[in-house]
């Protein structure tokens, strides 16, 4: 493994090793305002919400790396402590992409961009009426990281009104993560887009207490055929099952087929056995295929 040492890197290497690893990040689209009512529109992706209730979310406009000066965005709320944090979508990413030119000081990049601003009910900076959801905020505190090119500054900001655009909402009300369309922040020029294609879930196992795979056979755990991934789904079961079961699942025909198949080749046995636990994992059927790396 290449190991560096942070401060051998200058700030741009920083950066990009930072930037490219730690990825996708999602998109702060803020808009602020400062004390004399000029209207700011900025991304970033220094980005994250860190408590439910109460709702806050932090961003960080840095110093800049090239010439150490701050940002407008974090001028305008050390005088006006609020902002909206508008959602980024696939629709909106090339003019989001363009409001990050560094206009001088009172150009509105709403204007700029070609994005519509709506009036917020509580705030004084306006929304962006194309963003899926607008969080209207105001902002606690303002934590400086440093006085060197590339510190960030974390803007706390609690959200206090939600809007949501239905069409990205399902039966139920709540969001759909298929319809909202996603774009993250990677490193360099990269984003990403969560689409039908790459969008997977993984059950949280928050409701059951999984075996753990330390409680798997060793030769399981040592398997040449299952991954991590099919591990940790072995390993979320929540109780190994009994002798009976396990050889009662012999008499399944698929199983049945691989045991009649390799009498007296234990190696190869093993193997197709666990590639068959392997199909089983991966359409869902996690019991049967724990039953079947048992045999
Ligand atoms: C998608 C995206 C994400 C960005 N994330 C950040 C960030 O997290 N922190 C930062 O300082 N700059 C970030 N930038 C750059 C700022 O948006 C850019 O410096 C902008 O001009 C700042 O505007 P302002 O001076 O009007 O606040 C990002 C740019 C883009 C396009």
């Amino acid at each position: 493994m290449l190991t560096l040492k942070t401060e051998d890197l200058s700030a741009v290497q920083l950066q990009d090793y930072l930037q490219y690893a730690i990825a996708p990040r999602p998109i702060c689209f803020a808009s602020t305002i400062d004390h004399d009512g000029n209207i700011n529109l900025s991304p970033f992706s220094f980005f994250n919400m860190f408590s439910t209730k109460p709702p806050i979310c932090v961003f960080s406009p840095a110093r800049r790396v090239r010439d150490n000066t701050t940002k407008h965005t974090l001028e305008n709320v050390l005088q006006v402590k609020e902002c909206v944090i508008n959602i980024v979508n696939y629709d909106m990413v090339q003019q989001m992409s363009l409001t990050s030119t560094e206009y001088v000081k009172g150009i509105n990049e709403f204007e700029k961009a070609g994005f519509t601003m709506l009036k917020s009910d509580l705030v004084k900076p306006p929304r962006v009426a194309e963003a899926p959801v607008q969080f209207e905020c105001v902002v606690n505190q303002v934590i400086p990281l440093g006085d060197q090119h590339g510190a960030g500054n974390l803007i706390l900001a609690e959200v206090k009104l939600i809007h949501i655009n239905e069409d990205i909402l399902n039966s139920e009300g709540k969001i759909d993560q298929h319809k909202i369309d996603l774009v993250a922040r990677l490193g360099g020029d990269w984003y990403c887009r969560v689409t039908e294609d790459n969008l997977f879930k993984v059950a949280k196992p928050l409701a059951k207490l999984g075996i753990g795979v330390d409680a798997l056979p060793k030769s399981v755990r040592l398997s040449k055929v299952l991954t991590g991934n099919d591990l940790g789904m072995l390993g979320n079961v929540e109780h190994l099952p009994g002798d009976d079961d396990v050889d009662l699942i012999a008499l399944k025909p698929e199983v049945k087929e691989v045991l009649d198949a390799t009498i007296g080749d234990a190696t190869n046995r093993e193997r197709e056995l666990h590639e068959l636990a392997k199909s089983l994992l991966k359409q869902g059927n996690i019991e049967f295929a724990l039953k079947v790396v048992l045999l």
